[in-house]
């Protein structure tokens, strides 16, 4: 039940991550030569948000209720040599976590800096290595073996 609600959560959260995170590039990219304004920083925080939420909605699943971590914990080995039980227990996570790293080192980096140019240059350098994580990582419906619908229970 827990497993359910979980899963269908972090599959719908996703679209709030990809739509925060690509808006977020789009305008430091659309932006560059522009005045680095309260809107810049207020997405910036935006993107931050939906990120964390992901990622705590993710080890939620990842650390309990989900029989494809349980059952790649159950048998770390074997469960490398299968694509599947790997892509769950290594790769998403990983990647995925890095996305998250890379949109807070975006804001980090962006308060640190005083030249407008710069911050949306460095948003939009670190935004788009975690669009491209991201966009690595998802298991999208066409991917073999992990593909997952676009919507939950789709
Ligand atoms: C930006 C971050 C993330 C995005 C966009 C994302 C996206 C997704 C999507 C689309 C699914 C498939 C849902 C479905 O079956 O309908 C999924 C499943 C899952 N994700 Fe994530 N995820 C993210 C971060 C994470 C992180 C950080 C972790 C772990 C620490 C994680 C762990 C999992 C697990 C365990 C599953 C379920 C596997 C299963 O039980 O079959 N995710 N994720």
């Amino acid at each position: 039940m827990a497993y359910t609600w979980l899963l269908a959560l972090h599959s719908l959260w996703r679209w709030v991550v990809v739509a925060a995170v690509v808006g977020r590039l789009a305008r430091a990219v659309g932006y560059r030569s522009e005045a680095y304004t309260a809107t810049d920083k207020r997405l910036g925080l935006a993107a931050m948000i939906a990120l964390d939420v992901q990622l705590l909605l993710g080890f939620g699943l990842y650390a309990g209720p989900s029989p494809a971590t349980a059952a790649a914990f159950a048998d770390v080995g074997a469960a490398m040599k299968d694509a599947s039980l790997r892509f769950w227990l290594v790769e998403h996570t990983s990647m995925m976590t890095l996305a998250v790293v890379f949109g807070h080192v975006a804001n980090i980096r962006v308060r640190r800096l005083t030249e407008d140019a710069a911050k949306h240059r460095a948003a939009a350098i670190f935004f788009g290595l975690a669009v491209l994580c991201i966009a690595l990582a998802m298991p999208w419906p066409f991917r073999a073996v992990i593909g997952r619908p676009w919507f939950p229970g789709l």
